[in-house]
């Protein structure tokens, strides 16, 4: 740290003291990626043995910051996943842009807070244009508003509160959420591709994990839209409030979208909000070759993009677009005489506070709108494809080999399938326990291997092994070595 001179101050950095730390930074994170695509995908160390490694005292005595910055080749690096390898396949978790990474290093240093106007005027306009551009570039359609979140569970959450703000009959924001007649209230999700941050939602609204009624799906995990017809009525008749359906739109084991149009239709014939979760697939409305199976997405009052997942940009960035802002101000809103001045004056600009949960807020939207700016509609269609060409080599690999099951088509860029030997799945149901332990052992030895990083799930109540391949950086290359791979577990350990 400098000490206190004439034209300086004590807690920053002197101007070139900052440039040589920077530009040393700067060289630590090109090396970085220039090395990505051969870094060993994820630490072999235990949480244990990471938590020992970071494990010390409270630095009492000021540290020079060449030590700090050592630390991070020397013990942040080594003990990371990275979610920017292309063999990154797990959850589903963004690469990162390039020029994300700067953006974030460009907003850290104005510190803005897009919680209000006043304290980021440009912060907040360029939010507002941002989220524009995504509406349009989906298919969602102007006018349209909407606010970045920390990501597709907080989007949901906003979303479904706002649902219930602006949907019960009695005032839920003063009166809290116990309908005075009893009735519960009820959201609609399929049964298998419901994605869990909805029950959460649900749950921290107050309103119980059981509220969530799981709709029976079709043979392609799809939701049945007749059995929601039914579902809904049978909740009326018994008292209870139904309020909301959630769509999935790209669900998180098989890229499935539900059906919107009909999904739209049930929810303007009932009254009800209809929320699309696109935090996984809602980008792939940017594809005309995909668009018709986004038809409806325009009619729903509220969707979920995960920018820091199919948009590739750095976490954290999800965003909710809604149909009507207000609604989200109706829901939020809060007035103190310290945040807007108890007497009205001109020029009062979107205070983000009003449309969310959160009230301090990080300027999200710089690197978006620097990613959207760099890759344009364009680029981004051209790595949405190549994800989706993945997607389907993975198939056409697995469909030609006798080991392994499709499970279903791929829709998007997640793809799910089983490792199960002709002679195994003839022993079916018998040997089912023996075929899921067997590829949640083919998942365990090849994260612990280095190569690739990939996790199970359940298809059906089976074991299966998932890819979410939405990284940038991914090649049906890649592809390859990683089914190679899993195929020579899968034959040693049946061997
Ligand atoms: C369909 C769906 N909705 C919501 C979420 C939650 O998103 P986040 O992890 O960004 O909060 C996910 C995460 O994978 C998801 O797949």
């Amino acid at each position: 740290m400098n000490s206190p001179t004439d034209d300086w101050f004590e807690g920053d950095l002197s101007p070139s003291e900052f440039r040589r730390l920077g530009y040393r930074v700067i060289d630590m994170i090109g090396e970085y990626y220039a090395s990505v695509r051969d870094v060993r995908v994820c630490p072999q160390a235990s949480p244990g043995d990471v938590a020992d490694v970071f494990d010390e005292p409270l630095p009492v005595e000021p540290r020079d910051p060449d030590g700090i910055l050592d630390q991070w080749t020397q013990r942040v690096l080594p003990h990371s996943t990275h979610l920017g390898s292309p063999r990154y396949f797990g959850y589903v978790n963004g690469s990162g842009s390039m020029i994300g990474t700067l953006a974030d290093a460009l907003a850290a240093s104005v510190n803005m807070n897009p919680g209000g106007w006043k304290p980021a005027p440009a912060a907040t306009e360029i939010e507002k244009v941002t989220l524009r551009w995504i509406a349009e570039a989906i298919g969602y359609g102007t006018p349209a508003g909407g606010i970045l979140t920390s990501g597709g569970m907080m989007a949901n959450f906003t979303a479904l509160t706002a649902a219930l703000r602006n949907l019960a009959k009695h005032d839920v924001t003063r009166l809290g959420i116990h309908a005075p007649d009893g009735g519960r209230f009820r959201v609609y999700m399929s049964d298998h591709e419901g994605h869990v941050s909805i029950p959460a939602a649900t749950d921290l609204m107050g309103i119980g994990r059981d509220a969530v009624v799981r709709v029976p799906s079709r043979t392609d995990l799809s939701m049945d839209v007749d059995a929601l017809r039914s579902a809904i009525v049978a909740d009326r008749e018994a008292g209870d409030h139904p309020l909301a359906v959630v769509a999935q739109v790209g669900s998180i084991n098989v890229g499935i979208i539900d059906p919107l149009e009909q999904i739209a239709d049930v929810c303007a014939e009932n009254g009800l909000w209809f929320h699309a979760d696109g935090a996984c697939g809602a980008v792939g409305g940017m594809l005309p070759e995909k668009r018709s199976l986004y038809a409806g997405l325009n009619r729903a009052d509220s969707v979920t993009l995960d920018p820091h997942k199919w948009l590739y940009v750095p976490y954290e960035c999800g965003a909710l677009l809604v149909r009507d802002p207000e609604r989200l101000r109706r829901s939020f809103s809060m007035s103190a005489p310290y945040l807007r001045g108890s007497i009205p004056a001109e020029d009062e600009g979107l205070d983000y506070y009003d449309y969310g949960p959160q009230m301090s807020r990080g300027f999200r939207a710089l690197k978006l709108w620097m990613t959207l700016q760099h890759y344009g509609v364009e680029g981004y269609q051209r790595l949405l494809r190549q994800n989706v060409q993945c997607a389907e080599h993975l198939h056409a690999l697995v469909s030609q080999a006798d080991e392994f099951e499709v499970l279903h088509e791929p829709v998007l860029y997640i793809y799910s399938f089983r490792f199960a030997p002709a002679s195994l799945r003839e022993q079916e149901p018998e040997a089912t326990e023996h075929l899921d332990r067997l590829n949640q052992e083919i998942c365990d030895q090849l994260r612990r291997s280095g190569e690739a990083f990939v996790m199970s799930s359940r298809h059906r109540g089976r074991v299966v092994i998932r890819l979410s391949i939405c990284s940038h950086r991914t090649t049906p290359t890649d592809i390859d070595r990683v089914f190679g791979t899993i195929r020579e577990i899968g034959q040693k350990l049946v061997s």
